[in-house]
């Protein structure tokens, strides 16, 4: 993991392997961002036209390497994009400092050490250039046998020095170490959702809870087959009875003694999606080793809320199942007895998050937390309406949805609000059980989301985070975003725990 330091070294002095300066657009032009200062100097203030030269334009994204100055010691200068320069009395957004410093970061792999000298200008900014650099700074090579070759290896830039900031400063140093365990956990749901189905299954998922739970003071408990028999899980057993690795519900409790409140975050964990009996087609299963990411969101989220020792209770649920074809599996036309008491009918096979998750909702609410957010890789029809970058959020709770979308946007985590539309209920009714695992096609991510309310206690706030399209990049790399699992919501999950220990949540 990247190390970072506060420093107030001069970037001529700093023995590293590349300075990194920010530029932006502006109507003139290329500009050099604040903080490179001294950088620019040394070039004679003509950092800006040489960088154009080069055919930079300052725009997001961007990296143009140069040689740096004479008397500098570090090799290279690296001039990343900021985008668009901000209005005269504004500044850089924390957005824009964590891709810059993200891209700058990844750009980097393979180095030891690196400056950078970008816009900071105050603790907060200091945190975002130290989050954006840990996230970039992510690559999953442990399957990766050729990369254990010295020759081909390109480990993550290994240490960023933040220059321009204050080293004995409060405020900074609690930034540095906010976005190192946030970073930390981030990459570590990242790494979990990016292994691969066979090493990964509910029992190894609760063993990596378990062992985490102990690192950092969180209590663990692992109901296994026989307990969630014993306890009428019939959702989250009917879901695992295809397979040979049998399901698991952990529960996750981090507690603080000066907490007031109680939050409830519930997370899907489907190690694998086949589909089941209801087999997806080819070239739909096989980024399903993702199906997890929700619980791996969850997990992150608890194990950093500890690290930070917020002044709040959280509990995970983790509903770890592998939805597999065969004889023992759950066929469509079978009922399900949940939890909750209430039957379903399964109509298909592949609407299984909401089966685990209804399960985990229940059993949550029971608690009455004072609200419970739960986050999964829902639907199709959530990345068909959004896209693959954006999560949809729903809620019983219109307050508390804006809340979510304020903070989603605060973090970096582009998310929208979508509505629960009561009349889409008939369409789940089932001949022989209560309700049905599948409606209308159309708004079929609105659908599921009527479903999981069922399963929500009464008069218990509750969020739903679909997170299907964001929850793991297909394509290339972008900003601080790797290819594959990316720890969407995990940023929104800490950051409402944190505004809720501030008191600042109705
Ligand atoms: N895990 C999938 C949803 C998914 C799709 C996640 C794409 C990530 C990317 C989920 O279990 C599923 O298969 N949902 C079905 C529901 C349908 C059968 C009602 C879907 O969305 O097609
Ligand atoms: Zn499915
Ligand atoms: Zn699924």
């Amino acid at each position: 993991m990247t190390a970072l330091t506060l420093s107030t070294a001069a970037a001529s002095g700093l023995r590293a392997d590349a300075i990194v300066v920010g530029v932006a657009k502006s109507d003139k032009g290329l500009v050099v961002a604040p903080g490179a200062e001294a950088v620019d100097k040394a070039y004679d203030g003509k950092l800006a036209s040489v960088l154009e030269t080069l055919g930079a334009a300052g725009g997001e994204g961007e990296v143009t390497k140069l040689p740096a100055p004479s008397g500098f010691k570090a090799p290279v200068v690296l001039a990343v994009g900021l985008g668009p320069l901000p209005e005269e009395d504004e500044v850089f957004d924390a957005e824009s400092l964590r891709r810059a410093a993200g891209v700058a970061a990844r750009t980097l792999a393979g180095a030891k050490k690196a400056a950078f000298a970008l816009p900071v200008e105050d603790a907060e900014d200091a945190g975002a250039v130290a989050e954006g650099a840990l996230l970039g700074a992510y690559s999953f090579d442990a399957y990766k046998e050729s990369a254990k070759d010295a020759k081909n290896a390109k480990a993550p830039l290994a240490e960023v020095a933040l220059l321009g900031t204050k080293p004995r400063d409060k405020a900074y140093k609690a930034e540095i170490e906010r976005a190192t365990a946030l970073g930390e956990e981030l990459n570590r749901a990242r790494d979990l959702i990016n292994t691969p189905p066979n090493d990964l299954n509910p029992e190894a998922f609760a063993a990596v809870a378990q062992a985490a739970g102990k690192e950092h003071g969180i209590k663990v408990q692992v109901l296994d087959e026989k307990a969630l028999v014993k306890g009428g899980f019939g959702g989250i057993l009917g879901v695992g009875a295809g397979s040979a690795a049998g399901p698991r519900l952990v529960k996750l409790s981090y507690t603080s003694s000066k907490a007031d409140k109680h939050l409830a975050f519930v997370g899907k964990g489907i190690t694998y999606d086949s589909g089941g009996i209801s087999l997806k087609p080819a070239g739909h299963n096989e980024t399903m080793k993702c199906d997890m990411a929700g619980a791996a969101a969850v997990f992150a989220a608890v194990v950093t809320a500890a690290r930070l020792k917020l002044q709040v209770n959280v509990t995970g649920w983790l509903a770890l199942a592998e939805n597999m074809p065969s004889g023992s599996a759950t066929r469509p036309g079978d009922v399900l007895r949940m939890y909750s008491g209430k039957t379903v009918e399964v109509l298909n096979t592949d609407a299984e998050g909401r089966l685990v998750l209804a399960d985990a909702l229940a059993k949550a609410s029971e608690e009455e937390p004072d609200a419970i957010i739960d986050v999964a890789t829902l639907t199709g029809a959530m990345v068909l309406a959004l896209g693959s970058r954006t999560y949809g959020i729903m809620s019983n709770d219109e307050a508390f949805r804006t809340e979510i979308h304020e903070i989603a946007e605060e973090v970096g985590e582009p998310a929208w609000p979508m509505p629960l539309p009561s009349h889409l209920r008939k369409g789940m009714d089932s001949a022989t059980a209560d309700i049905a695992n599948m409606g209308e096609r159309m708004g079929g991510g609105l659908v599921a989301g009527l479903f999981l309310q069922e399963f929500v206690g009464e008069g218990i706030t509750w969020a739903h985070l679909d997170v299907a399209g964001p929850a793991f990049n297909e394509g290339g790399p972008f900003g601080y975003t790797p290819k594959g699992g990316t720890g969407s919501a995990v940023r929104t999950l800490v950051r409402l725990a944190e505004r809720t220990a501030a008191g600042e949540l109705g």
